[in-house]
């Protein structure tokens, strides 16, 4: 039955024979269609032909066949198991070749045509996704093998088909020469894992079709022409449009943009079949050295990415892809780049309906060269240069009708070579409405914007100010970090820094953060699974959950952080003058679409509020707007306006009322605690008592505040290190995780110098230093009481040679029976030094499992910062200054140790840290590490907390 031997069609560079020209996509017409989505029949080999084909034969018997949920990925499907690299190919390097172990399943299904089935006409069969390499039959007729995995191929079968019984036989390689282009940083997942559909083509029904719709911003008008390969009639009503294909209109329109999402429902009808249209008008242009929407700059708040489900991987159906572009858009983000191959087609109509710029990214990576010097690199090496015009034409045919695909990109980390350059002329030349996006290549020989990726701050704001050199600066190209911001674990830090750039350098046009969502694998016994989880020999480990969103699609932190740091609009003041700064950062809409309020809190808790009117400013204007008198009773204590913006009406994507934006200003300061050192400290019974304090007489030990039991209070350095403290391998120093270890300041020991109760303070003197080296903190810890509360103020003098800012410097202690938090500061959620635009000084609370950030690799989490008291149960802490909380119900050697969530075992007590100051978190693993201005130094420090016992706060 075969044509061409296994080894031969798998490891043929070409992309494949048998299948159709590429084409327009569509969702639907109103000709005949069915899916064949559904349970197959399913076999798996160990080798590429341990099997021969005869199951393709119809009359074969798979009875005892396994079943696999079409679109699936096998081995999610408990056949075989993943495997995670980021740029290393499982497999020897030596293309086009494959090894013999070629993980294969056989697919087969059954079907009948469906009863009103037209007699008349042709069929096509379509797949939309198959990794890696596909080999089909229909009723026993070979149709022919493809590759390109996330790309769409159909072959035609109208003369195959019969009213019943027809057999669908499918073999899947999980290896194939196409491997070799398709080395993304992701799960390896064999499968067919997008949609199998059966259309209907009758006579003179549409074949490929390209809807040219532009906007010219100084007439309002736009120009529709649709080229189609069957000639038809276009029709827009709400336009009054009815023309013929081929044939240019202009009138008056709304134009499209990812903030005004204008579609026009119109019809393409040819002889034989009506197509549905969704028209978005709009124009790219580069001009001026920017990329301008409808002759506007655009600023991508974007994000790239990877299509992730944590049980059914990239088989993602249509609910899930709508909740991505939900998520965006109700997180201020306005961008997407489809990293690093075209996504499922769908979700590209949720980008033109809801309103997202999209980059489409062609399905193309061979990072794995890097590690021979790019020797041998499939995109300089003219045989494959027909597999990478393939691939472009497949994204571009598909893609080409969707108004929100703003740019195309030839693929991702692929080197260099004349196979991009190929591509680059094909597109310009199929498509010459958008600008070409590759980061790859340093000299921008083939596309129209400077890309990088991971650029820190300082180059960043170099390249905005026009002072680096090379080719993009000569030829006046913006800069777009198609990569920024690596949010692994905890992180990532300093976004708000790089929106500063953003917002300041016309050059800049913004940029994706990488990435959207961890692809952690949902696992009984570890939670999330990550790289190594399945016994793979060469992996990555956790690098593959570096998302804004965990992989059940709760948003991190790290998402709360960007939606604050991208916000549209600016809401600031210093809350001196009676007004507040209201900016509108939007690039086309104004702000009559948002409800602005104030409202005036006390400690956190609102005393008055009311509606705010600010005028509908156009994009990019700016007033001030006055706020009310401060209510007259309001009590005394620190004060805040926090002005909101929140949709006026309901939207597609969002409720009325969604907040999209909000500012605080000071209106009173703070009255730092004061405690009188009246107390005295008394001794008896092998204890020290001062206020409501009680200590160890022979080692100065805390063991109670009142009748709340303290254990182990003491200074505390150390932080299970975040994956970005870690840095990734290739940082070349300065990975602070590394350093921290080297210095042992992990393994502290605590030498007792001195216990001193004087006439009204109880002194405590310490020396904190690691085993083998001669650095440590001479510490000492100064307790004082009015009576009824505990002040303990701890000094620290770094001695020896530190040559690295310290993880976290604060005190660590031991509470039982502390289940809810409440405090007043920075909330609700996690903030770090250079994570905290999000942080709203409110009244806050919380259990203590709340409390905990749910990193897939357990690390440092679940700051609350700015603190100015916080009840632990019942006992009150205050801070002079602000502090940093973090209670857990595990130690940080624990944390420290754990490699999954379920490595964490809740334990009796319950640990505190309150910080005077914690290092920055950065992005270093895969950027730069924190600014210095984050940095925590080892310098001489002092900071109090005031104690003292309370009522536990209560639920709610
Ligand atoms: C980039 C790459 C991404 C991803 C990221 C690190 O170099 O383009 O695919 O690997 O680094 O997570």
């Amino acid at each position: 039955m075969s044509l061409r031997t296994t080894t031969e069609y798998i490891e043929d560079v070409s992309p494949g024979s048998g299948a159709l020209p590429p084409r327009a996509w569509y969702a639907s017409s109103d000709a005949e269609s069915f899916s064949l989505n559904g349970d197959w029949r399913f076999r798996l080999s160990d080798t590429a032909d341990a099997e021969d084909d005869s199951f393709a034969a119809p009359g074969y018997d798979a009875g005892d066949w396994a079943e696999v949920p079409v679109p699936g990925h096998w081995v999610l499907q408990g056949h075989g198991s993943p495997v995670y690299t980021n740029h290393l190919y499982p497999f020897p390097v030596d293309p086009p070749r494959v090894p013999t172990e070629n993980p294969t399943g056989d697919h087969l299904r059954v079907f009948d045509l469906p009863g009103d089935w037209p007699a008349d006409g042709d069929a096509v069969l379509r797949f939309d996704g198959v990794e890696s390499c596909a080999r089909v039959w229909l009723n026993g007729t070979e149709l022919g093998e493809f590759k390109g995995s996330r790309l769409p191929h159909e072959f035609a079968v109208g003369r195959l088909l019969r009213p019943a019984g027809n057999v669908l036989a499918v073999r899947v390689h999980q290896w194939s020469a196409g491997s070799y282009l398709e080395d993304q940083d992701q799960w390896w997942l064999p499968g067919i894992f997008r949609d199998v559909t059966v259309l209907h083509r009758p006579a003179g029904s549409v074949l490929d079709f390209f809807v040219h719709a532009s906007y010219d911003h100084t007439t309002g008008e736009g120009t529709l022409r649709v080229d189609s390969d069957v000639d038809g009639r276009v029709s827009v009503p709400d336009l009054g449009i009815d023309i013929a294909t081929g044939e240019p209109v202009t009138v008056p329109v709304e134009p499209w943009s990812a903030e005004t999402p204008r579609l026009y429902d119109g019809v393409l009808a040819t002889r034989g079949e009506r197509v549905p249209l969704r028209v978005g008008f709009r124009t790219v242009a580069l001009s001026d050295g920017l990329i301008k929407v409808n002759g506007r700059p655009v600023l991508f708040k974007g994000v790239n990415r990877h299509e992730w489900h944590p049980e059914r991987g990239r088989a993602l159906d249509l609910a899930t892809m709508r909740e991505d572009v939900l998520l965006m858009k109700r997180h201020n983000i306005n961008a997407v780049r489809t990293s690093h191959y075209p996504p499922h087609p769908a979700f590209l109509g949720l980008c033109d309906e809801l309103g997202l710029w999209v980059i489409d990214e062609c399905d193309l990576e061979t990072h794995g060269f890097t590690e021979q010097g790019w020797r041998d690199n499939p995109v300089d090496d003219d045989r494959w240069t027909p597999a990478l015009l393939d691939r472009a034409a497949r994204m571009v045919e598909r893609d080409k009708n969707h108004p929100s695909v703003v740019i195309w990109s030839l693929g991702n980390e692929a080197g260099t070579g004349r196979g991009l350059t190929a591509m680059a002329e094909w597109i310009h030349g199929r498509d010459p409405s958008r600008p070409v996006h590759y980061e790859g290549d340093p000299d921008c020989r083939d596309t129209d914007v400077y890309s990088r990726m991971y650029a820190g701050h300082a180059e960043v704001e170099r390249i905005g100010r026009g002072l680096d050199g090379g080719p993009h600066r000569r030829r006046r190209l913006p800069l777009v970090l198609c990569e920024y911001g690596h949010a692994m674990g905890n992180g990532p830090g300093g976004l708000a820094d790089y929106q500063k750039l953003f917002d300041t350098h016309d050059r800049l046009q913004g940029g994706f953060v990488w990435e959207w969502i961890d692809h952690g694998i949902a696992h009984p016994g570890l939670g999330y699974a990550y790289g190594g989880d399945f016994g793979e020999e060469l992996h990555d480990g956790n690098f593959v959950c570096d998302g804004l969103l965990f992989p059940d699609r709760r948003p991190s932190p790290g998402l709360t952080e960007y939606k604050k740091v991208i916000e549209p609009v600016g809401i600031t003041g210093d809350g001196t003058d009676g007004t507040v700064r209201v900016t509108n950062k939007h690039d086309f809409a104004d702000l009559s679409a948002l409800a602005f309020s104030w409202s005036y809190e006390v400690e956190g808790e609102a005393v008055d509020s009311g509606t705010l009117p600010v005028p509908a400013l156009a994009p990019g204007a700016s007033a001030d707007v006055k706020l009310p008198a401060p209510p007259p009773a309001a009590p005394a204590g620190e004060a805040h306006w926090t002005v909101r913006a929140v949709l006026a009406a309901g939207t597609p994507w969002a409720p009325k009322g969604h907040l999209v934006a909000w500012g605080q200003l000071p209106a009173a300061e703070r009255r730092t605690p004061y405690t009188a050192a009246t107390a005295r400290p008394v001794s008896g019974d092998g204890v020290i008592r001062l206020g409501p304090g009680v200590f160890d007489a022979r080692t100065g030990a805390l063991r109670a505040i009142g009748d709340i039991a303290v254990r182990d209070l003491r200074l505390d350095v150390w932080r299970a290190t975040t994956d970005n403290d870690d840095g990734a391998p290739w940082q070349p120093d300065l990975r602070y995780g590394l350093l921290w270890r080297r210095l042992g300041l992990h393994r502290m020991r605590h030498r007792l110098d001195a216990v001193e109760a004087g006439e009204d303070a109880l002194t405590v003197r310490t020396r904190v230093a690691p085993a083998a080296r001669d650095t440590g903190l001479s510490t000492v810890y100064r307790w004082t009481s009015d009576g009824d509360r505990l002040r303990l103020t701890v000094g620290t003098v770094p001695e020896g040679d530190w040559t690295v800012p310290l993880p976290r410097l604060g005190i660590r202690f031991g509470l039982s029976a502390v289940d809810r938090v409440e405090w007043y500061g920075g909330g609700p959620g996690e903030a770090y030094p250079d994570t905290r635009t999000a942080a709203v000084v409110g009244r806050w609370r919380s259990t203590v499992e709340d409390l905990q950030t749910p990193y897939v690799r357990p690390q440092e989490n679940g700051a609350r910062i700015d603190v100015r008291w916080a009840l632990l149960g019942g006992l009150r802490v205050e801070g002079d200054p602000a502090f940093l909380l973090t209670a857990r119900r595990w130690t940080t050697e624990q944390l420290d140790a754990a490699t999954h969530r379920s490595d964490l075992v809740p334990g009796e007590t319950v640990w505190v840290n309150l910080d005077h100051g914690q290092h920055g978190i950065g992005s270093q693993s895969c950027g730069p590490g924190p600014l210095p201005r984050y940095h925590l130094p080892a310098e001489p420090a002092e900071f109090s907390f005031v104690f003292s016992a309370a009522a536990a706060p209560t639920a709610g």
